[in-house]
Formats: C-alpha cells, structure tokens, sequence
C-alpha cells in the first residue's frame, strides 16, 4: 500500500500480474482507476471526474463508483446499496470518511451518509498469489432509528472502458449441471440470478469477461465469484458512456430481500472475489483453483479418498446385511471410505417419509449403526453418511411435534417437492436442533465423512418468525452456515460434502465448510465430460466426487477415466459385477491412488475441450513440474477420425519428459510445442471378404507424465 498516496486518498493494491485501484475524486466519489496488468504506481491513472452529461445524467451515471448508493444525484446505474431511513427518506449520499491501511494487501474504506449515522465499511484484500481480489461490505447503523436495506451487494467491478465484453457463465438444470456459456454482453442490464434460497443449479455466482478473443491459453480475462449459498444475484450493465462501459455488481439477491438494521447493528455482506489474468480461461480456472484449495477448504486441497456411495445401488433399500455385503467388496476392489447414502434412518423406506428423524431405523439397523461401522473400520475403510438437515417430511415425528418450524405462507398450501418441505433454517430453535442430532450422530459413531443433501428448493417463502420477514433469504443461510460452523468446530476431522440434488449448492461460501461438491445426479460417463469440464471453470478437481455408475452401457475402462479427472469414487452395484469387473476394478482404483495427488492438487489444463465435440483431453501437472496425468477421450468421431495434435501444458521446457506409450523422452519444450497425437482408433477387421468396424467411439487414455534425469 502507498503511504504516501493517502493524503490523496487513493490507494493502489498489487498482486503478482495485476493492478487494482481506487481513489476519491475531487467531488469527492469513492471511485474506480484502474484494473488489469500489473503497473507501477507511478502509471496509475488519477481518480476519474465528471460533471455528468447532458440535463438527463449526472456525474454518478458516469462515474465507475466503487460502491454506488442510491437516491442522489442523477444516477440511474445499478447501485450497490438502497435503503430506507426511519422518516422515509430513501436517498443515500455516501461520503468518504477514513481508510485503515494494513500492509500492502489489507485496505478498509470507510464512508458515512452526509446526514444520517449510517457507515459503510468497504473491505479489500488482495490475493498477490491468485492475482485475485476480494471485497465485502459492513454496514453500520450508529443512529438511534433503525434503517431498512433493500439492497445491499458486496461490490461492482469495473473492467476498463470502451470494450465490448463477452460475458462467460454457467448454466444448467437438475441432472445436467455446469454449460459454459459464453455470450456477447448486450447494452443494458444482463441478470443471473438465484431466488431459490439455495445456489441453484441453474446458474452459478461467476463470471468471466473477455473481449471476444480470449481462449484457454491467451486473452485478458477479468472475473469473479461470490462466496454465498443462498439466494444471490449477479447484473452485468453496459451503458453507452466512453463507448461503453460496463459494471458487474455480485450479491445476495434483492428480489423480495429486506433487512432492518436496529440501532448499533451491522449488515456484513458476503465476500465477492474478482480477479485479472492475461493467460485466457485456463489461467482463470488455475487462480480460482488454487485460491480455493489454499484459503477455502477447511483441510486445503486433501487427497480423498476413494469412497463407494451406496445410492444409486440400493436407493432406499438399506440394511446392515445388505451394507455389509457392499463393504465387503468395496474393500476387496481398494476403497478406503464407505459411504452409506438415504434410507438408513427411521421410517424411511422411500421419500415420502423420515426426514426430520435422524436415528437409524430399528428394522434395517436392530443394533444400531455401531455393528456396520465396525465390520466396515474392519474391513480397513473409514465410514461415511448421507444427511439432509435442512428437510423434512410431512409423515415425521419431527413434523408432528413441530409443524411451525416449517418455511410456509398463512392462508397458502405448503408445496411439497420429492414429498419434503423445508425447515425454516433462520429459527435458532431449528439450528440448535440439527446441531443436536447431527452433533450426536458424529459423537456416537465413528464418521469421518457427511455428505450434506438438500433436495429442493424453497416455495412460499413466508417470515422466518422475526421482525422483517424478508429477511429470510439471508438468515436462512447464515442459519445453515452456523450448523456447518459448529460441526467444524466440534469435527474437525470430518469432511462434509455440499450436495444439493447434484450440483445445487456448489459456491465459494459452502467451501469454507465442505471440502467436497457432488457436482451432479448424471453420473451417465458421456454426459460427465461435460459436467466435469464446466464444474472446473470455478473449482479444483479435489472439490468434484466422481463415482463410476452402472448408468449408461459404455465400458468400464471409460467409465474409470471419466472419474478419475476428480475424486474418484464408485457408486455401482458392486453384487452385480462379476470377478473380471471387480479385478479391472481394482486395477484402476490402484493407478488412480499413485495419480490422486497430480489430480486433485496439481494444475488442470484442458488441452482440448469437449464442448460438443468427439474428442477431448484434460492435463493435470504437478505444481514443481516433475510429473503429470493425461486424459484422452473420444466419444463419438466420425470414420474416418483424424486426431488432433495435443500440446502439453506446464512443463518445464528444457528438461526431459516421458509420455506413456510413446517412445523416448522428449524435452518439455518438444511436448509443448510440437505437441503429439493420441489415436483412439477404430480397427478395421476384414472378417469373410466384409470389412467389419469395431469402432473407437467411448474409448479413453490415461498417460502419465515423467520428468527423466535431475
Ligand atoms: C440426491 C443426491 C443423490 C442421493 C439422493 C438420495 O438426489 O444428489 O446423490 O443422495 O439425493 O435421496
């Protein structure tokens, strides 16, 4: 941070390649100066100013504002803050006040309205490693009446002037999660949003903006994430000042959202982050990853286990003898964590009852859960249990002694989805609840692993029981984050995995607290390219459990490969596979353990996207260089394929590497530079005179990288 620039008060924060600053101008708006490639502070540009245009747009419309506040001024862009004080006024008028400097990293503005006690604390660390930046906003009312927000976002950025950008994002539903979109940014406000109270899998609080050029290798890209797990909104605004300028603003979601701020509170926003690369979509997903495995995950990065999931084998049919039997080979086949999913608690033998009674179910577990998780400890694995704390079931007991802690609307029905309703996580009485059961469960048994579902969204969102009903949205989700928080507290040990249908809750917020994301339903291998290939634009391959299934009918070999681009886990029918499946089995949970570490923990490059094509490849590197793991996939080309030359990624170019299958070493800058072919190809066999195909479609390759010599 620049001392001496603060009698200015303008301040400059460096990462490694990059530059972001801000300043007050002379009319004393907090605003923007610059962000991207790296500059000395000498080459940063001043302040801006403005004196508005036109009679129809002040200086604020004009201005890139750090935080606008709504209501002064002629200013019609999206604004950060709305609220309403006590006597009604609705106009803010935002002025700096101080600045805390701490370090070169740490950096909180202070502004207060001209006339009323209500500051705003803008917080700003910057990430030198990550080249990232991240923002949130305290907002303190010192008055003795309270203030109403109606908006209240965790920053804007702004990408410079003058460009039309291309707004990348992701997109998808239930059971197909995670298109990467990427979609020229029209004038005027583009809105991604959740009104869900949950993340949503429909899209996701990220953003990429290029100009149009940018790849997986090359191009500027500026983009961005929010740490949040309900309800959020995104809006991208282009306005035609400086031929184009464009503001991208990240929050918790305004739509039907109020908070009234007593006297002497604070609303604390969630943490936005946004960062520069010049190194295109790659680079983007390589700083997003490492920020994520190093500041996130409460165990950093891990190398997990493999686990078995019993769901999709037995759904709702589980025991102890059935659980055992399942155990028994996973363990054979080299799994280290069994997971037993749904159907192991009272009443539940199917989803119209249970959720809200968290003991094991006296038919299917006489003696409780103990015996089972003993024979599997036995059997040399850790064991893992699915919960999904936030449901409920009308036919519970839990229901019957509490149907008020439901989430429902007076005079409205209560919408049922997969025959389950929602707890109204914002009670303290609900939290200390599942805070008891949940806390009892890991304290009785020796669980190492929760995979943590929520298998619907919210409907007639009605008051949470305190004085604004509105705030629901929030308090429901900081209701969730306090159980995470105390079973972090209480468990350290334990990894959580956030589910939610599949991908539903997958965002930087949930990862402070779950190391792992079940990215989606479709475990169907073909699909899971995709999948896979989109739920790494924002997150490391550590984060994304990956089971091989019995959906689908393509062959085990391939269904292997697919999974083992994450955290590989089984999630078949093991009773079902015979001897030749269970030893190949074996086999590739044995190479998937030597290449864990490189996957989960080293650098990912997607050499060639699938993205709708027959043929795709996935690099993982060790970050020292030393060794990698190729992926290769065809799914579908048409004969007669050609296969395109794959340049290696992340080698060091004057040492000696060795690709599997390919003679002699070669040195990192051949690999990377002439690149190399990895034919999947189709045989021709001449069988009686007829040519006979046996065609390469759904095959893969997994190679592993070797420096040779020092
Ligand atoms: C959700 C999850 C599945 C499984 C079921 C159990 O759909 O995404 O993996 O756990 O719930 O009911």
């Amino acid at each position: 941070m620049n001392q001496h620039e603060n009698p200015q008060h303008a301040w400059v924060l460096h990462t490694r390649r990059s530059t972001y600053a801000l300043g007050v101008n002379a009319a004393g708006f907090l605003v923007h100066r610059y962000w991207g490639a790296r500059l000395p502070d000498a080459g940063v540009p001043a302040a801006p100013e403005s004196e508005g245009w036109a009679s129809f747009n002040g200086p604020a419309q004009l201005l890139p504002e750090e935080y606008p506040a709504w209501g002064s001024g002629l200013s019609y862009v999206e604004p950060c803050l709305k609220a309403t004080f006590a006597d009604g006024v609705r106009a803010l008028e935002l002025r700096y006040v101080s600045v805390d400097v701490n370090g070169d990293t740490d950096l909180v503005i202070h502004l207060r309205d001209s006339h009323y006690p209500l500051v705003v604390s803008l917080f700003y660390r910057a990430h030198p490693d990550y080249d990232l930046v991240e923002r949130f906003v305290a907002i303190t009312n010192n008055g003795d009446a309270p203030v109403t927000l109606e908006r209240a976002f965790s920053a804007q950025w702004h990408p410079p002037v003058g460009v039309q950008y291309r707004l990348s994002h992701l997109t998808g539903r239930w059971l197909d999660e995670w298109h990467i979109r990427r979609d020229a940014l029209p004038h005027g406000t583009t809105r991604l949003e959740s009104r869900r109270i949950m993340t949503g899998h429909q899209h996701n609080p990220w953003f990429a903006l290029d100009d149009g050029e940018a790849d997986e290798e090359r191009g500027a890209v500026w983009f961005g994430a929010l740490a949040w797990s309900g309800s959020w909104a995104l809006t991208a605004e282009v306005t035609d000042f400086e031929a184009t300028m464009t503001r991208v603003s990240l929050g918790v979601n305004d739509w039907d959202f109020a908070w009234q701020l007593a006297p002497g509170e604070t609303f604390t926003t969630p943490t936005a982050v946004a960062g520069w690369t010049d190194g295109g979509f790659g680079a983007v997903s390589r700083a997003m990853h490492d920020y994520v495995r190093d500041t996130l995950l409460p165990h950093g990065g891990g190398k997990h286990k493999v686990l078995y999931n019993s769901w999709e084998a037995t759904l709702f049919d589980v025991d102890e003898p059935g659980q055992t039997a399942l155990a028994e080979v996973a363990a054979e086949i080299g799994v280290e964590l069994f997971v037993m999913d749904d159907g192991w608690f009272k009443g539940r033998n199917h989803d119209r009852a249970g959720l809200g009674d968290w003991t094991p179910d006296a038919k299917k577990f006489p003696h409780g859960l103990t015996p089972l998780v003993e024979r599997v400890n036995a059997l040399g694995m850790e064991f893992g249990i699915w919960v999904e704390p936030e449901m409920i079931n009308e036919d519970s007991d839990l229901y019957r002694a509490h149907p008020d802690w439901v989430i429902h609307s007076q005079n409205r029905q209560r919408t049922t989805a997969r025959n389950q309703m929602m707890l109204n996580m914002a009670l303290p009485e609900v939290q200390d609840y599942t805070i008891g059961w949940l806390d009892a469960l890991l304290r009785n048994h020796k669980i190492t692993f929760v995979k943590w579902d929520a298998n619907r969204n919210v409907s007639e969102p009605g008051g949470w029981g305190g004085r604004e009903p509105r705030e629901l949205w929030v308090r429901y989700t900081q209701g969730v984050y306090r159980v995470f928080e105390t079973m972090r507290a209480r468990h350290p040990h334990v990894i959580f995995q956030s589910c939610s249908g599949g991908g539903g809750r997958a965002d930087l917020g949930i990862l402070r607290y779950a190391d792992q994301i079940w990215a989606s339903d479709n475990t169907e291998p073909a699909a899971r390219i995709s999948i896979q290939e989109g739920f790494s634009q924002v997150f490391p391959a550590s984060v994304m459990e990956a089971w091989v299934t019995d959906a689908g009918t393509l062959p085990l070999d391939f269904r292997f490969a697919v999974s083992m681009c994450g955290a590989l886990g089984i999630g078949a029918n093991l009773l079902h596979w015979d001897a030749e499946a269970r030893r190949q089995a074996r086999e590739w949970v044995a190479l998937y353990k030597e290449i864990r570490a490189l996957v989960q923990l080293g650098d990912q490059y997607r050499l060639l996207p699938a993205q709708g094509q027959g043929y795709s490849a996935v690099q993982y590197m060790a970050k020292d260089a030393s060794q990698g793991v190729l992926f290769v996939f065809r799914t579908h080309m048409a004969e007669p394929a050609t296969f395109p030359m794959l340049h290696l990624r992340g080698l060091d170019a004057d040492a000696q590497y060795m690709l599997d299958g390919i003679e002699g070493a070669r040195s990192g800058a051949a690999w990377m530079r002439a690149g190399v072919q990895v034919p999947l190809k189709s045989e021709i066999v001449w069988a009686e005179g007829a040519m006979e195909y046996k065609i390469g479609d759904f095959t893969a390759a997994v190679r592993r990288i070797r420096r040779i010599g020092a």
